[in-house]
Parts: structure tokens; C-alpha cells; sequence
């Protein structure tokens, strides 16, 4: 197969212009590793000064711009990114998944962009009485500042938008990390939103690796939007929390399933292979355990096991691959890893496992979807069960009823997602009341989340501010003043 052509990337992007000398930072097609699809300066702490400078001169002129107008902004930037079949390309060839996820990624981040311009429109502030005569009470919203928004290669441009969209739209300036492996199509999104009319420095884009996302954390910003990694979250959380800079931080999932016996097994059967193996399972809320009533466990797994195996391993951008590869080779490296390790400790592997599947693929990152089964009762536990292992992998195991389902679902850190599967309102009530995660579903897959509603977890899963998306997500980009009124004739 021929490499397509390397994607010129124009740089950070400071105070309206592009810039960055050297273009150090490769990105590779994760399914064809030789092809080159960008490369990136990597920014220091000067280039993150000089966006920051930018973001301050910018930002005032930005709040006081009518709230509307600034949701024309995004608007006018969803009409650019509608059905751009090419940059749907572009994230396939940049992060490997597959073109109907990207596709799809590109659907959701117009909608995201939409939604947020719209809620330029919503009530701003209440009214309350007072007990003084004569005067009233009420609220204004503004804007904290300068937001940061650091964001993973997972998700290049939904991330990134349901981020950027809320701080902009509420009259932020926002300076902006994207992720080293994706840069093509984080240049892509700051493109649109400039040739969407956003005036120079209110976004600033700085390129590079984890010492550019520090020097970010380091600077004088108000507040601080990241989704990554627990340790990268409790890092950045320490240094920038002692500052009074606002953290809002999504971090890493290990997200259960729960089926119990009276669920509909084809029903559970597809969301948790949707769940698991949906974008290579580099989700954060991918489905990482099943946790299933014994009297259904062996009905289950074949259902599971068929599924999996009907599964297409392969390229994104081929129209029959439904997985493709995982990000790096050091990323399917730690995966195959985790997977021989549960053997070793007394995981059966039921389909799937620790061949790479490189030989036939052109060298790409891929590993074939995997289920783990554990023993009812394991006398050791593979690091599957405990640690966030971001690739196309589950681990399933008995329990003796709801009550057990439950506490092993519960036994992790995190606490991101998680789902049931049942025909009874009872259990389902319960589940939503014991179980330790930000977001439930019911008989739905533990991914997915709807751009309206809020989104994060508990637990090792987040940090203490308000969540991201929907109507919450305000609260983090804005504070509020209480103002009082006396009428001075009164
Ligand atoms: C989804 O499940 O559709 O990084 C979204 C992640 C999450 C987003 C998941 N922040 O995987």
C-alpha cells in the first residue's frame, strides 16, 4: 500500500498566528506504522508565556462581547466541521480508529458545538428577595479567565470540543494542549474555530509532549480542564490545586458490567462487546469487568466469545474493520503484557490472547479483541482486575447473586461507569444506589456518554469541581457575583 502524504501541520497557534520553529514530534499511523501522518513543534515554557500573554490581552474584550455572539462563533464552526469526510480520515489515519467511530467522533463534536452556542442563550443568573426595602438581589455569571485544557489522543476532537465549546461560549480565553500523537487533527479544530471568526489569543494552541502540559500547569492560568491518566491527574492536581487554580480532571475507569439472572443475555451480550471493544477498548469508560450471576456465567461467555470472534481486526480506514489498532506498539506491547500475566495467575483466556496480530497487518499496533475468564474464586488477581489496561480487553468472572455482583463491581479505585443488566426495577434501584460510579446505565453499554448530560466519575476517577458537559459544566467555566441593589432615592 502506498503511505498517503504527510499532513502539514502549521504549528502552535499564538495570538492568531502560527508559529514553532522545528518540527520535532512525529505522528505515526497506528496501522501503518512507517507512514508519517504529521509532524509538531514541541512548545516550551516561552511558548506557553507567550500564549498565556495573548489569552490575558484577549480575554476582556471576549466577555464583553454579547454572549450570543460568541455562540455564533461556534456555530459558525459546527457548519465547517459538518460531514468533513476528510478530517474524519485524517483521525483515523492520526489515532487508528476505525472511520465509522471517526465519522461518528466528527457528528458529535458539530452537536457539542451546537449545544454550547445555544446555552449562550440561558438565563444567566436568579433573583432573590431581600430584607432590606427596596432593593434586590441577584446573581451575574463570569467568566474565571484563562482555562487550560489539556486533552488525551483518545478522542482528538470530541474531547477537545466538549471542552474548548463551554469555555469559549461563557467568555474564557482558553491556551490548549492537545495530545502529542494527534497534533494534525488538533490543528484542524483551531483552524475552524479562528476561520470561525474567534479573535486572535482568545484560543491559543500549544503543541509538544507531557513538558509542554507541565509548563501549561505551571503558568498563571485560572483554571485547569485535563482528561488522562489518574497519576497525570493527582500530579497536576497537586500542582496547580496550592495555586487556587480550579482542576477539573477526568481521569481513568476500570468499569463493571453487572449481568444477573434474570437479564436478556444477547441484549448484555452485545452492549458489553460494544463496550469492551469499541474503539480497540481505549475508552475511559470502556467495560473492563463482567461481573454475572454463576446460574448464567456459561451462557453468557459463549455469547460474549461469539461475538468477539465475529469482530474484524484491521485498518480504520478499510470499511470492514470493526476494531482497529491501539495507539502505539509500546501501548499493545502493555496490553499483551497484562494478558499473559492473567494467564499465568489462573485466568482461562477464552478468545483472543497474546498473538500480535502485526504479521498480516503491515506492523500495525493491534491486538485481538481478548476475554480474560477468572475463576469464581481466584487465589490471585491478574492486574486485568485493578488496572486500567486501555486496549480491547475484559475480564469476566462468577458471582453468587446481586449482593456479591455488586461489591465486586465496587472493588476498584475508580469509579467512572458501570451497568446492569436485569428485568427487575428492584435491582436496577439498588444497583443505583450502591453502585460507587459516576455515570449507570441499565441495560446499556458503560460507554457513550450524551453530549447534554453530565459527565465523571467518583472515586480515583476525578477530582473535586463540577463536571464536564451538559448544563454542569458551566459551573467550572464561571463563577458567580451576588449583586445587591438599593434604589438610592428610596
Ligand atoms: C464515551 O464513552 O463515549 O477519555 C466517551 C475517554 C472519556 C470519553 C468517553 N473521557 O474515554
Amino acid at each position: 500500500m502506498t503511505a498517503a502524504a504527510a499532513v502539514h501541520v502549521p504549528g502552535h497557534l499564538i495570538d492568531g498566528q502560527w508559529t514553532g520553529p522545528g518540527h520535532d514530534l512525529v505522528a505515526t499511523n497506528p496501522a501503518h506504522p512507517h507512514e508519517e501522518v504529521s509532524r509538531a513543534p514541541a512548545g516550551d515554557a516561552a511558548t506557553v508565556e507567550a500564549a498565556l500573554d495573548a489569552a490575558r490581552a484577549a480575554q476582556p474584550d471576549w466577555e464583553a462581547t454579547p454572549a450570543p455572539s460568541r455562540g455564533a462563533v461556534l456555530h459558525a464552526a459546527a457548519d465547517r466541521l459538518a460531514g468533513d469526510a476528510d478530517l474524519a480520515r485524517l483521525i483515523t489515519r492520526e489515532q487508528g480508529k476505525t472511520l465509522t467511530d471517526a465519522t461518528g467522533e466528527v457528528s458529535r463534536a458539530v452537536a457539542t458545538l451546537r449545544y454550547h452556542a445555544e446555552r449562550a442563550r440561558a438565563p444567566e443568573g436568579e433573583t432573590y428577595a431581600a430584607a432590606t426595602p427596596g432593593e434586590r438581589v441577584h446573581t451575574v455569571r463570569v467568566a474565571v479567565g484563562v482555562v487550560a485544557v489539556i486533552t488525551p489522543w483518545n478522542f482528538p476532537l470530541a474531547i477537545p470540543t466538549w471542552k474548548l465549546a463551554p469555555a469559549l461560549v461563557h467568555g474564557n480565553a482558553v491556551v490548549w494542549k492537545p495530545a502529542e500523537q494527534t497534533p494534525a487533527v488538533a490543528a484542524h479544530l483551531a483552524e475552524v474555530l479562528m476561520a470561525a471568526g474567534l479573535p486572535a489569543g482568545v484560543l491559543s494552541m500549544v503543541l509538544g509532549d507531557a513538558r509542554a502540559g507541565t509548563c501549561v500547569v505551571d503558568s498563571d492560568i485560572d483554571a485547569i480542564s485535563f482528561t488522562g491518566s489518574v497519576p497525570v491527574g493527582r500530579q497536576l492536581l497537586a500542582r496547580a490545586a496550592p495555586r487556587g487554580v480550579r482542576v477539573q480532571c477526568e481521569l481513568g475507569g476500570h468499569n463493571p458490567a453487572v449481568v444477573l439472572d434474570d437479564a436478556n443475555l444477547d441484549r448484555a451480550a452485545d452492549a458489553i462487546v460494544a463496550g469492551a471493544m469499541g474503539s480497540a477498548g481505549q475508552k475511559c469508560t470502556a467495560t473492563r469487568r463482567v461481573l454475572v450471576d454463576a446460574s448464567v456465567h456459561d451462557a453468557l461467555l459463549e455469547r460474549l466469545v461469539a461475538r468477539c470472534e465475529r469482530l474484524v481486526v484491521g485498518d480504520g480506514l478499510d470499511p470492514a474493520s470493526d476494531l482497529g489498532p491501539l495507539i502505539a506498539a509500546s501501548a499493545r506491547d502493555d496490553v499483551l503484557a497484562a494478558i499473559a500475566e492473567a494467564a499465568q495467575v489462573g485466568g482461562d483466556i477464552v478468545t483472543g490472547g497474546v498473538a500480535p496480530l502485526e504479521r498480516h497487518h503491515d506492523g500495525g499496533h493491534y491486538v485481538a479483541p481478548t476475554i480474560v475468564s477468572l475463576p469464581a474464586e481466584p487465589e490471585q488477581l491478574p492486574r486485568l482486575w485493578r488496572e486500567e489496561v486501555f486496549g480491547p480487553v475484559t475480564v469476566v468472572r462468577a458471582a453468587s447473586g446481586p449482593d456479591e455482583a455488586f461489591a465486586l463491581a465496587n472493588d476498584t479505585a475508580y469509579g467512572l461507569s458501570a451497568s446492569v443488566h436485569t428485568a427487575s426495577l428492584a435491582h436496577a434501584r439498588h444497583a443505583v444506589s450502591v453502585l460507587r460510579a459516576g455515570m449507570i446505565s441499565i441495560n446499556g453499554p458503560t460507554t457513550g456518554a450524551e453530549l447534554h448530560a453530565p459527565f465523571g466519575g467518583l472515586k480515583d476517577s476525578t477530582a473535586p469541581a463540577p463536571r464536564e458537559q451538559g448544563t454542569a459544566v458551566r459551573d467550572f467555566v464561571t463563577t458567580t457575583k451576588t449583586v445587591s441593589v438599593r434604589d438610592p432615592e428610596a
